[in-house]
């Protein structure tokens, strides 16, 4: 492609951190820079406890197991976003309540969510913030799940870096993932990152993505290390990957943050075409991060859309739909019934190139295309 959708951003850095691991010798668990990269994505996101995984995937199951959720149980999940969190929901055999999303910034609608919770009774809620935007009913939502007693798993995984009401994206949820696979705001490959500030929920999320074996740190009897109090999984992040996870979180704010959010505002800036929307708002209060940059045709058929995709997609502008209606994934144990709002932002929206080195020339030679494409195809 000759403009990816999405680059990650590597230096010698990340270099430098997986070299001094080899040359450490130590390539597993526990590892000297896993336990750095922790300790800054706490600071980065205002958390006590950080524990590092292989995944988003890992993240969202080893925390809904760690919170209790069992076959059965409801678990409210936003029908507009990443496939993961209705798997981790069924990794639990629970039961995924999918949730309409509101048009300002594709999060989970309060109303909509609210009628949820009082006729499934849900035992948690995840709430995701979509491609770099604070979900607009985030605080309302947090506090009827308070009331509620539900707890609230909070997906930042694609808005790291962001904030509402000067609040980070990440310290809103009981609990807070992030996947950091190599697309995202920061990325080591596949990875993700499970941040609380509560000491119990930590310590239960963290002995089960440590297969649920409690005596696993050198300061435990070695006779013990083989001992497992149940069910668990083997997801603690290793030090190849928590070594270029530190470096990106020390890259983060000057070398990708600030890059990225210039990306943003220069779509906004270029994009003025009246048959095209950005499909999310930016609100007061909230400070998007741009992950990626989505617009909505209005006056276009979903076929109309896909050939203005193809279109760019032939001639090396790589671009994505939006996220495919959880509603229609077939073979989830979940409340099937047609969401409006999502099948139509899946139907008209493309995703556009967004990789935090794109320049001012690049985005106004993908606006050109994409408006050239748009007048053949409308
Ligand atoms: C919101 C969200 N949650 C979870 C995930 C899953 O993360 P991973 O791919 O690291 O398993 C993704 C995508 O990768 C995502 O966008």
């Amino acid at each position: 492609m000759k403009i990816p959708l999405n680059i990650p951003s590597v230096s010698n850095l990340e270099k430098k951190y997986v070299t001094e691991a080899i040359n450490q010798n130590w390539l597993s668990i526990n590892g000297k820079n896993t336990k750095i990269f922790e300790k800054k994505f706490g600071i980065l996101v205002k958390r006590k406890f950080t524990l590092a995984v292989q995944s988003g995937t890992a993240a969202l199951h080893a925390t809904l197991k760690g919170l209790g959720i069992k076959k059965n149980d409801n678990v409210i999940v936003p029908d507009y976003t990443c496939v993961s969190n209705l798997s981790a929901v069924s990794q639990c055999q629970a039961k995924a309540i999918l949730v309409d999303l509101e048009r300002d910034t594709l999060g989970l609608d309060y109303e909509k969510t609210k009628s949820a919770i009082l006729k499934y009774k849900p035992k948690a809620l995840q709430l995701v913030h979509v491609y770099g935007f604070p979900a607009r009913d985030t605080i309302k939502i947090i506090n009827l799940c308070k009331k509620k007693k539900i707890f609230v798993i909070e997906d930042g995984s694609e808005s790291l870096g962001a904030e509402l009401k000067n609040k980070k994206i990440g310290s809103f949820g009981d609990v807070s993932v992030f996947s950091v696979r190599s697309e995202k705001m920061i990325g080591v490959g596949e990875g993700g990152i499970i941040t609380t500030n509560n000491k119990k929920i930590y310590d239960r999320i963290k002995l089960i993505a440590s297969r649920n074996s409690p005596y696993r740190s050198t300061r435990d009897p070695y006779w013990k290390k083989y001992y497992t109090s149940g069910e668990g999984y083997n997801y603690l992040m290793p030090h190849l990957l928590g070594s270029v996870a530190r470096a990106q979180v020390e890259r983060f704010k000057k070398k990708i943050l600030l890059k990225k959010i210039k990306v943003g505002a220069l779509y906004r800036k270029i994009f003025k075409e009246k048959k095209i929307t950005f499909t999310q708002k930016i609100l007061p209060n909230h400070k998007p991060v741009f992950w990626l940059n989505s617009i909505f045709f209005k006056t276009l058929s979903e076929k109309q859309v896909q050939k203005v995709g193809e279109g760019l997609m032939k001639i090396g502008i790589e671009v994505r739909s939006g996220f495919w209606p959880l509603h229609d994934m077939p073979n989830f144990l979940s409340i099937k019934n047609k969401k409006k709002e999502s099948a139509e932002i899946f139907r008209k929206t493309l995703v556009l190139p967004s990789s935090y080195n794109l320049n001012e020339k690049d985005i106004k030679f993908i606006y050109k295309k994409v408006v050239h494409l748009l007048n053949k195809y409308s």
